[in-house]
Parts: structure tokens; sequence; C-alpha cells
């Protein structure tokens, strides 16, 4: 797998890392993208983690060319339609988005799912959401916590702490009188990303067309 990385940030620096200990060939890695040259750019997937002001950039330029790409960068929700639109009306797109490449958010969103029914029927309960990341991170609420919302509507509020190094914390309290019920995601190293990341560029180098979330 030759790859092209953009961002080289706390997440970019790791995955030059892990994908070099993997095997994969790194044939770049750039902060900004002003002056990339994406046809003749020797790469078959892109990964962007970088911010979201050159998100369509980077989509509009490795999908036009033929590349596939992995965009991990958070902040560009209210692109997302149109991109969206855009890539699915060329001949062979290959794009893959996920505000969080966690496992566990994975299970999160699937217990969200389950209990929305049945928290729909407890009236004099209600539900938050509190996201807590590192100080350096610039957008809220994160993506991953707008995300988890569109799988319970129910929420009422999303809170974000940004404080020292967290790496991210997903914490969901339902309360009612008297009780409390809670659903925490913690990622303890950015690693989860970086390798959700990396397997989610080799699954997607084995799809024909594929333009949407983490399968
Ligand atoms: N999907 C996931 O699982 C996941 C996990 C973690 C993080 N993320 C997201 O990935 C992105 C990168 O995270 P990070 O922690 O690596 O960030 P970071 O350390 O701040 O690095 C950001 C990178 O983007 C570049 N960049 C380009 N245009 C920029 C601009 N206008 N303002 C700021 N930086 C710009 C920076 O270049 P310079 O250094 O030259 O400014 C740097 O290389 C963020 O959107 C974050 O929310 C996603």
């Amino acid at each position: 797998m030759r790859l092209f990385l953009v961002g080289r940030g706390r997440m970019g620096q790791l995955l030059a890392t892990l994908a070099q200990e993997k095997g994969y060939t790194l044939t770049g890695q750039v902060s900004r993208v002003e002056n990339i040259d994406w046809e003749s750019l020797p790469a078959d997937v892109v990964i962007d983690f970088s911010h979201a002001s050159q998100v369509e950039a980077v989509v509009r330029g490795a999908l036009h060319s033929g590349k596939a790409l992995v965009t991990g960068t958070t902040g560009w929700e209210n692109k997302q339609e149109a991109l969206i639109a855009w890539a699915k009306s060329l001949p062979a797109p290959r794009w893959l988005f996920a505000s969080n490449f966690a496992r566990g958010i994975r299970l999160m969103e699937t217990l969200l799912h389950a209990l929305k029914e049945t928290f729909s029927t407890y009236p004099d309960w209600e539900g938050v959401l509190v996201e807590t990341h590192h100080r350096h991170k610039v957008d809220f609420p994160s993506g991953t916590a707008k995300h988890l919302h569109t799988f319970f509507p129910a929420l009422k509020a999303i809170h974000s702490v940004r404080v020292g190094e967290v790496v991210g914390e997903h914490r969901i309290l339902l309360s009612g009188p008297y009780e409390t019920v809670e659903i925490i995601h913690r990622a303890y190293d950015r690693r989860v990303f970086a390798e959700g990341a990396l397997w989610a560029a080799s699954w997607l180098l084995r799809q024909g067309r594929y333009v949407g979330p983490l399968p």
C-alpha cells in the first residue's frame, strides 16, 4: 500500500510511524495541500488528519485523481452533504470518513441505538453528553459527540471540556429521579485512531466503489 499523509501533527506523526512499522510505503506527508499536484502523486491512498479548512480541497483533489481517501479530520459537517453528493457523482469513488476510528465507539453506537426506544418511554429522565479532550483540540463539540447524538437524539445538551492532554472521552449520562446511568468511552492512546485509519485504508483499497462512514 502506497500512502500519502495529509497532516503532520499529533495524529500525522503517529500514522507515519505506524505505517512504517507495518511495512507500508509512505510516499509523502504534508501539512498544507495548496501546492499538491494530485494527478502525479505516487500513492494508492491518501489519509487526511489535518484541519477542517482543507477537507474540501483534499476530497476533490484525491478523488478526482482516482485515489482512495480516508478522512479522519473533524469539524467539516457543514460541507458533508455537498461533498458526499459530489463524490457519489464520480464513476468509481473510494472515500471513507469517520470522526472517530476507535472500535469502542462503534459499540457505543450500538448501545445507544438499542436504548433509544426504551428511553423514550421514561418521561422523567433526561440525557446529556460530556466530551473531554486535550486543550489543543480546536473544534467543539467533537465530531464524535455530534455523531453519537444522531444515534440518540433525546440528548438535551452536549458539553465540551478542554483540559490538559486528555486523548478523548465521551460520557453519556442518563439521569432520572434518584439514579443515573453512565456510558463512557475513553481512548487511552491515539494509536487506537491511527490503527483504525490504517485498517480503513487497506479495506477501502479492496472496494470498487465506496462513499461513506466506517462499515
Ligand atoms: N477520526 C479520528 O479518529 C480522529 C482522532 C484524533 C484526531 N482527529 C482529528 O484529526 C485532526 C488532526 O488532529 P491532530 O491532533 O493531529 O491535530 P494537530 O496536532 O493540531 O495537527 C494538525 C495538522 O493540520 C495542519 N493544518 C493545515 N491547515 C491548518 C489550519 N488552518 N489550522 C491548523 N492546522 C492546520 C497542521 O499544520 P501546521 O502544524 O503547519 O499548522 C498540522 O500538520 C483534527 O481534526 C482532529 O479532530 C480525528
